[in-house]
Order: C-alpha cells, then sequence, then structure tokens
C-alpha cells in the first residue's frame, strides 16, 4: 500500500473546511462534493452526478457494471461539524497533521476518512470491482440531512441494492470491530423566552422586572432535574427495555464504566439515571442536552442590564420505538406547561430524525464479520451507538440491509478538538473493506 499518496489525498480532502451548518462555507462544501465526484470517476464510475445541487449537493455515482454480481450502495457524508473552540486545537483543524501515528484534522474520523477507506477500497481490488456499486455521498448529515430524504422519498429507486454499506462509526474497543443494531433518533430545537419589549436597566428595574435569562435557566432546570429524569410528559411512553439477551450480550463488551469515565469523558463523575448501567444510558434510554445559551450580555467588560431575551439550543437522542414527531408535540408542550405565564416562550425544531433498528441476520453481516477477522483478527461485535445517522431508516425501507460498522475508535473526539483517525485504522480499513467487497462479489447475491 502506498501510504504516503493515500495520506497526501487523504489531507487533500481533509483541507476543505466543508461545514454544512454554515452558510459562509458554502463554497467550501460544493468544493469537498467536487473532490468525492473526482474520486468516484477515477474508480470508473460512468455516471457521477450532483443531485439537489441547489443546497450541498448529494454525490451521486454508478460503478462499473459486474453482470450478475450484487449491486452494494455505499454512503457517505463529505460535511463536517464546526471546529470551534479554535484555540483548543494543537494544530489547526484544516491543516491536517500527523502525530504519533495519528492524523488530526476536522473530518478525520467523521467521515471523511472513512468515506476515503471506502473509496481507496475499491481501487484497491485493482481496477476491476467485484460487485457492482452504487453512491450516495451527501453533504447535509451533520444538518439533519433533509435534502437527502426529500430525494429518497421522491426517488427511492436510487437506495435499490443488495446492501448498504455505511463506515461512520468506530470500533467498540481498540482490537474489537462492531457492527450496529441501533442508533439514538434526534430532535434538535431552540427554546425561545421573552419576558419584556426590550432589555432594561438592571439598577431601575431589577428587583421588579422578569429576566429572560433567570427564567430560561429556570425552564431548563425544570426540563431535567439532577437526577437525569427528563421531565416531558410522556417522553418515556414508547421507550422499550432492551432484551435481556441484549443486555447481558453487552456485559460481555469490553467496556468498563470506570475507565470510560477516566480514558473518555475524563470528568469527576458521570451523571445520567443511576438505576440503568452506563451503556443502557447511552444507547436506550433518551437525553436532553443544552448545546448553547445566547441573549444578554456577553461581550468583554460589564453592562448592567436585564436581557428581555434568551435563547437555549438544545436536542433531545430518541431511541428505538420514539417518534420524532410526537417527540416534538411532547417537547413543546412541557416548555408551554413549565413556563409561568408571564413569560412568552416559542420553540423552533431546526432538524430531527427517528431512531434506527437493524436486523443483522442478511447473508452479508457475515461477510463483513469475516473481512474483519481476516484483516484485523477479530470479527464484529454487534452493538448499539448513541450517536445518529438521520437517513438509515429510509435507507433500509426496502428491506434491504444496512451495514453499520466503521473504522474509527472511541477517542477520535467526533465534533471536538483534536479529531484524530490512527494511520493504522485507516489502513486496516482499506484492506477490510477491499476484502468485504471481493467476498461479496464472490458470493454473488
Ligand atoms: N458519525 C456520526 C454518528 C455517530 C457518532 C454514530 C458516534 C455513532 C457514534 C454522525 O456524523 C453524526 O455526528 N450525526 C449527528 C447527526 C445530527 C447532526 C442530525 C449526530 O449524531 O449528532
Ligand atoms: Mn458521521
Ligand atoms: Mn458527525
Amino acid at each position: 500500500m502506498d501510504t504516503e499518496r493515500l495520506l497526501r489525498e487523504l489531507s487533500d480532502f481533509l483541507r476543505i473546511p466543508s461545514v454544512s451548518t454554515n452558510p459562509s462555507h458554502d463554497a467550501d462544501c460544493r468544493a469537498a462534493a467536487e473532490w468525492v465526484a473526482g474520486e468516484l470517476r477515477r474508480v470508473g464510475c460512468r455516471d457521477v452526478q450532483f443531485l439537489a445541487s441547489a443546497s450541498h449537493p448529494v454525490v451521486w455515482g454508478v460503478g462499473p457494471e459486474v453482470p450478475g454480481a450484487a449491486t452494494l450502495l455505499l454512503y457517505g457524508h463529505y460535511d463536517v461539524q464546526p471546529p470551534d473552540p479554535l484555540a483548543e486545537w494543537t494544530t489547526p483543524p484544516f491543516e491536517p497533521a500527523v502525530r504519533g501515528g495519528k492524523l488530526f484534522a476536522r473530518g478525520a474520523a467523521d467521515d471523511k476518512g472513512q468515506v476515503f477507506c471506502l473509496l481507496k477500497a475499491i481501487e484497491a481490488t485493482g481496477g476491476r470491482p467485484p460487485v457492482n456499486f452504487r453512491f450516495l455521498i451527501e453533504g447535509e448529515e451533520e444538518f439533519g440531512s433533509r435534502v437527502l430524504f426529500d430525494l429518497l422519498r421522491r426517488e427511492p429507486e436510487r437506495t435499490r441494492a443488495d446492501a448498504v454499506l455505511i463506515a461512520d462509526m468506530a470500533y467498540i474497543a481498540p482490537g474489537w470491530p462492531a457492527v450496529y443494531t441501533a442508533l439514538r433518533g434526534i430532535c434538535y430545537a431552540e427554546i425561545t423566552v421573552r419576558t419584556a419589549r426590550s432589555d432594561l436597566h438592571s439598577g431601575e428595574f431589577g428587583g421588579a422586572a422578569p429576566n429572560a435569562h433567570e427564567e430560561l435557566a429556570r425552564l431548563l432546570g425544570r426540563l431535567k432535574t439532577p437526577d437525569g429524569k427528563i421531565h416531558v410528559p410522556g417522553l418515556y411512553a414508547a421507550v422499550a427495555r432492551p432484551t435481556k439477551r441484549e443486555l447481558a450480550a453487552w456485559k460481555r463488551l469490553p467496556f468498563k464504566e470506570s475507565d470510560f469515565l477516566k480514558r473518555r469523558v475524563q470528568a469527576k463523575a458521570l451523571t445520567g439515571l443511576k438505576s440503568y448501567s452506563v451503556l443502557e444510558r447511552l444507547w436506550a434510554l433518551p437525553t436532553f442536552e443544552i448545546h448553547g445559551i445566547t441573549g444578554g450580555f456577553t461581550a468583554e467588560g460589564a453592562k448592567t442590564v436585564i436581557p428581555a431575551e434568551a435563547t437555549a439550543k438544545v436536542s433531545l437522542r430518541l431511541v428505538p420505538k420514539q417518534k420524532l414527531k410526537t417527540v416534538e408535540r411532547q417537547l413543546a408542550a412541557a416548555v408551554k406547561r413549565l413556563v409561568p405565564r408571564y413569560v412568552e416562550a416559542s420553540v423552533r425544531f431546526l432538524h430531527g430524525a427517528d431512531p434506527a433498528t437493524v436486523r443483522v441476520t442478511h447473508p452479508a453481516f457475515k461477510l463483513l464479520d469475516r473481512a474483519f477477522a481476516d484483516v484485523v483478527g477479530r470479527g464484529t461485535v454487534p452493538a448499539r451507538a448513541g450517536g445518529s445517522i438521520p437517513v438509515v431508516s429510509a435507507l433500509g425501507k426496502g428491506g434491504t440491509p444496512v451495514i453499520l460498522t466503521g473504522i474509527g475508535l472511541p477517542d477520535d473526539r467526533l465534533h471536538a478538538p483534536n479529531e484524530k483517525v490512527d494511520l493504522r485504522q485507516l489502513w486496516d480499513g482499506i484492506s477490510v473493506f477491499r476484502r468485504f467487497y471481493e467476498l461479496l462479489g464472490r458470493d454473488g447475491r
């Protein structure tokens, strides 16, 4: 494997700041889409198109025809999360740098590095792909995938394939590749409270006028209490307990709560519903998180003001059986109920996705298991993930098996400063996917 060339090529991709949520990066998102399109042509795609190109385009490709062989749809995303806080990066997020066998850059693991593995694995089969490839590489995954969602509703035939392969996840621990049976959904919202016509002098009015930040803080404090319980009426009604078998399997995974706290979270304590194991809290229970609070005075220096408006960006993660639409209604109702009458509260939904479950019984899962076993010496363990990939449920609609896996490691720091991918994982990943393609090609459909 010419790792020097590969590293150079991946670095070109990583240097493009394709932050989908920020309109000032629209041209960069297009450049990243162009990079993907170029690679698709390089692996012999006859048909490469930008779909839904009024927004960040979905890159569609059809690989060389291989009569009689299975059809495999590869899904991934070229967009990335914002890189801030910038000051915490050791080297800048869009200047890929190798240190200690790891490649640091925004998108190194999520998901450019992994899309790269899927593509270079095709190249590695030697110019004669063993299966019929289809590609859907989108640019709005980190922003809710609305465009691809609408596209797949209009053109469901795009997903016609014998299997879908998604590499946007991680090993469960170093040396332990995983295949995922469930993803959480998400409901992302902005909660705004308004308490007066405009800001007020805090000396003239303080003590008698309502304060938007105070009201917002109280509301947020009521929505989730220190015991970890979320007070959105009805929220837990649809939550299904994992089966006994599943819980027993999770106990055997190489996961220790104390290590998780010490090495990964690196805080003083874990929080959440104490009567559930940490894996249940991460994989099988809904969450409520506050992402940021704006409004009032936050600039340099001091200003004595009573803010009239405050906004919190929040999200809930949803678990199997919960429905986005229901949770949206429940959250809006809870907010209305929890604020005093003199406070105007509104909820604006930014994006969302239903949770997804995947049955890992289709023969293709065995082939992936074999590919990992052959290359890294251990097959895949079934696990769930706490994160979300909005279109997974849509991709599997027609009964097509959706293989959720990945070559990341748990300490890759997705969405955070100093995101990285281990070079070893990249090179192994290319070999694993190549092996998988070959096995799938040999076994036919
Ligand atoms: N690759 C992640 C999803 C993921 C993360 C799966 C960790 C398993 C473990 C994906 O790019 C992601 O971050 N998704 C967003 C979706 C959202 C913005 C709609 C997420 O989960 O926050
Ligand atoms: Mn991702
Ligand atoms: Mn992500």
